[in-house]
């Protein structure tokens, strides 16, 4: 009686923690398995499954391990990947429980935090590589001119605009990356006022017209003449030109882009419909990616891409509490829908 209660007090104790707990007794049949470890190794929730350790965990990292410990009597401990659904970092401990000759498994789940550091380490080259691009250029140019294979003038006359727009490119990388690890950091501060997004769109609109200009492109606005939201203006004003800038860039000469807000009790829905080239559908969910460009060519007519402006519109939507969506079709074109709920308390803070 007394033990029962101890079991159950110890169910109750470990099933929702957040490490994964295994007892597998002398005959390696799993008797316990918390909520935990059911989720880590794709456990289903079946009442009379007592199966052996190794039919329930495919992994013989592990099993050795129980059969180790169980054997020694003893402590053991292992780091390994597990090849579930998808990879994961563990580090797997046994301990022999005396009384009963069983083994306990504790599981620590280290995939975030391994995840974290891979995405740091690509991060980290991604950025090295887009800044020495156009380092590289420049550190060719001024040896050309010191060693005097080139004048001042042909440096004026050619060299000039090309080394503008390298440093342009580096201004640009370097200020997106600034924003965009502010971002990531958290630190910066949501300015929340009332916006009216007619006002933004028109003055982007107006910014972009040289470029809209010159690929003759058709701009359809649906937009009523006052649409306000709680917002923060500067940012709201770097999603959207983000968006429609992309849509020019991505648009041939002669299409045309929409801009339209819908607006009904719970949302404003704003759009960015264009004729543009499209996403081939399996790019879609890598297009809010950092540094990821379907075309991996850093410059086209329209300038340079560095492949960061979806990636910090995403995380300003995401600062709001907004969600973002997009559809696309190869040669037909794309729309981005970004979905602002209304209400004033979905602005996350942080
Ligand atoms: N409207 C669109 N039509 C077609 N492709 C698009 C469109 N918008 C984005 N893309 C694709 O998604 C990629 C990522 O877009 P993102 O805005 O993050 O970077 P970028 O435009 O390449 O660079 P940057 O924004 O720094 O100029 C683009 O390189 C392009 O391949
Ligand atoms: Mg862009």
């Amino acid at each position: 009686m007394k033990i029962s209660k101890i079991e159950e007090r110890w169910k109750v104790l470990t099933e929702n923690v957040q490490i994964g707990i295994l007892i597998v007794d002398k005959d390696g049949l799993v008797i316990f398995a918390n909520n935990k470890a059911k989720e880590l190794f794709d456990i289903k929730n079946n009442k009379n499954n007592n199966k052996k350790l190794i039919e329930l965990i495919p992994d013989y990292e592990i099993d050795d391990l129980y059969k180790k410990t169980l054997q020694n009597k003893s402590y053991n401990k292992t780091n390994l990947n597990f090849w579930g659904k998808e990879k994961k970092y563990l580090e797997v401990e046994a301990f022999y429980l005396s009384g009963n000759q069983e083994v306990l498994l504790i599981i620590n789940d280290y995939t975030p935090l391994y995840r974290l550091e891979e995405n740091f380490k690509e991060f980290l080259g991604n950025a090295s590589h887009e800044l020495r691009t156009p380092l590289t250029s420049i550190q060719i140019l001024i040896d050309l001119f010191s060693e005097r294979k080139i004048t001042l003038d042909e440096i004026y006359n050619e060299f000039f605009p090309y080394l503008r727009k390298e440093v342009e490119r580096m201004s640009k990388l370097v200020s997106n990356l600034l924003n965009l690890s502010r971002l990531e950091a958290g630190v910066i501060d949501l300015q929340l006022k009332e916006v009216n997004l007619t006002e933004i769109i028109m003055e982007i609109v107006d910014r972009l017209t040289p470029h809209i200009s010159k690929k003759n492109l058709e701009i359809n606005l649906k937009i009523p003449e006052k649409v306000i939201v709680s917002a923060d203006p500067q940012h709201v004003d770097t999603i959207i030109f983000n968006i429609v800038e992309n849509a020019v860039k991505y648009t041939p000469p002669s299409g045309s882009i929409e801009i339209g807000i819908n607006e009904d009790s719970d949302n404003v829905v704003l759009w960015v419909k264009d004729t543009g080239i499209g996403i081939p559908e399996k790019d879609l969910n890598r297009i809010f990616d950092r540094f990821y460009r379907v075309n991996k060519s850093r410059t086209n007519e329209d300038g340079f891409s560095t492949g960061l402006g979806l990636s910090i519109v995403k995380k300003l939507i995401e600062r709001h509490g907004w969600s973002i969506t997009v559809e696309s079709k190869v040669n037909k074109g794309t729309k981005f829908e970004i979905i602002i709920p209304k209400r004033k308390e979905g602005v996350k803070d942080g």
